[in-house]
C-alpha cells in the first residue's frame, strides 16, 4: 500500500505523487517481512544457471527493492534505479552506500560488493508516466518494482506487459496493495473509511486514473495476455504492537485521504483517528511473470 505519502497529488493534478524517505525507511522492515517467500524463491530459480542479469526498478525510492531482491540473483548485477523524484535518488545513493559491504562511485554511479555479490548500480531521473521507453532502452532481462502500481494506470500496466514481451524480459512486482484491510480493533466505520480510500487512490497520481486496489489484477492480466506463465503469492503486512509507528502512520494515511475524498464527515473521521490500533493487516500481491509459455518455478 502506498498511502501516507507526504505531499500526495490530488486527483487534478498529473505530478507524479510524492513520498518521504522517512516513511520508505518507516515501511521497509514490513515490507521485507512480508515478501512472498515462493515467489522469491522462483525468480532465484529462474536465474539460477546465469552469470550476471541486468535489472532496471521502476519507482525505486530509496533503493528497499535492490536491498531485498539482490540476493536472489546472480553474482554479478547490473542496476538502473528509476525514479521521477531526484531527491529520493540521492537518498537511494546514500541508504545503499551504507547497505553494501563497500562502496565505490563509478562514472555513472556506484560500484557495490555485498558477500560474493557485485552490483554496479546506475540512477535515472525518469517520469515512467511519460518516459517507460527510456527507462527500458537497455533491454533488461529482469524488470522490476516494489510498492508502485497502485499508483499507475490500467494503461500503464498493459504499456508495461507490451513493453516487456517486446524485449522477452521477466517481470517481477512485489508488495502491491490489493485492497485488504482488517484493524484490530474492528470499528463499524473501518469499511467506509476503506471505500473512500479506495476511491482516493483510484485518482490520478500522474499516470492518469489509477489501478488502486484492482492494480495486482491488473498485472496478472496484462501479463497473461502477453503471453507471459505468471505466479502470484500473497505478501501481506501482519502488523501488531511492535509496529505501532507504521499503524499510526498508516491510520494518518488513511484518514486523510478519505477525508479528501469528502465521502466520509470530518467528526467520523476524528473519531476513528483516534481508535487506538494494536493490529492491521494490509493486503499485498507479489507476482513474478517470465514470457513464453514455460513455468516460472
Ligand atoms: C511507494 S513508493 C515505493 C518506493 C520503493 N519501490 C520501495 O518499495 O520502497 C513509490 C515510488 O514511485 C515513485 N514514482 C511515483 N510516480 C512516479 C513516476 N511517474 N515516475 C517514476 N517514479 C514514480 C515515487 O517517487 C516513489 O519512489
Amino acid at each position: 500500500m502506498k498511502n501516507a505519502p507526504t505531499k500526495d497529488t490530488p486527483a487534478a493534478s498529473v505530478a507524479p505523487a510524492s513520498f518521504s524517505r522517512e516513511w520508505l525507511q518507516l515501511r521497509e522492515g514490513a515490507d521485507n517481512a512480508a515478501r512472498n517467500y515462493d515467489i522469491a524463491n522462483a525468480v532465484s530459480a529462474r536465474f539460477a544457471l546465469r552469470d550476471q542479469v541486468s535489472v532496471v526498478d521502476l519507482g525505486c525510492g530509496t533503493g528497499a527493492n535492490l536491498r531485498a531482491t539482490a540476493s536472489l540473483l546472480p553474482n554479478t548485477q547490473s542496476w538502473l534505479l528509476v525514479d521521477s523524484d531526484a531527491s529520493l535518488l540521492d537518498a537511494a545513493r546514500d541508504m545503499l552506500s551504507r547497505w553494501a559491504d563497500s562502496a565505490d562511485a563509478s562514472k555513472d554511479g556506484l560500484v557495490l560488493t555485498k558477500g560474493h555479490t557485485t552490483i554496479n548500480v546506475e540512477f535515472a531521473n525518469i517520469n515512467l508516466a511519460s518516459d517507460l521507453d527510456r527507462a527500458l532502452a537497455g533491454r533488461p532481462g529482469l524488470i522490476t518494482a516494489s510498492a508502485l502500481f497502485d499508483l499507475v494506470s490500467e494503461d500503464f500496466i498493459r504499456k508495461l506487459a507490451r513493453a516487456c514481451a517486446a524485449i522477452n524480459a521477466a517481470f517481477y512486482a512485489v508488495l502491491t496493495y490489493n485492497g485488504v484491510q482488517r484493524w484490530s480493533p474492528h470499528r463499524p466505520a473501518d469499511n467506509q473509511i476503506a471505500s473512500a480510500f479506495h476511491r482516493h487512490q483510484m485518482g490520478d497520481k500522474g499516470f492518469g486514473p489509477a489501478a488502486g486496489p484492482m492494480a495486482a489484477t491488473h498485472l496478472a492480466d496484462q501479463f497473461r495476455l502477453n503471453g507471459f506463465s505468471v505466479l502470484e503469492g500473497e505478501s501481506p503486512w501482519v502488523l501488531g504492537r511492535n509496529d505501532r509507528m507504521l499503524i499510526e502512520e498508516l491510520v494518518r494515511g488513511h484518514a486523510m485521504a478519505a477525508g479528501e475524498t469528502g465521502l466520509v464527515d470530518a467528526k467520523s473521521i476524528e473519531t476513528w483517528i483516534k481508535v487506538q490500533r494494536n493490529g492491521a493487516q494490509i493486503g499485498h500481491t507479489d507476482m513474478f511473470a517470465v514470457p513464453g509459455a514455460s513455468s516460472p518455478l
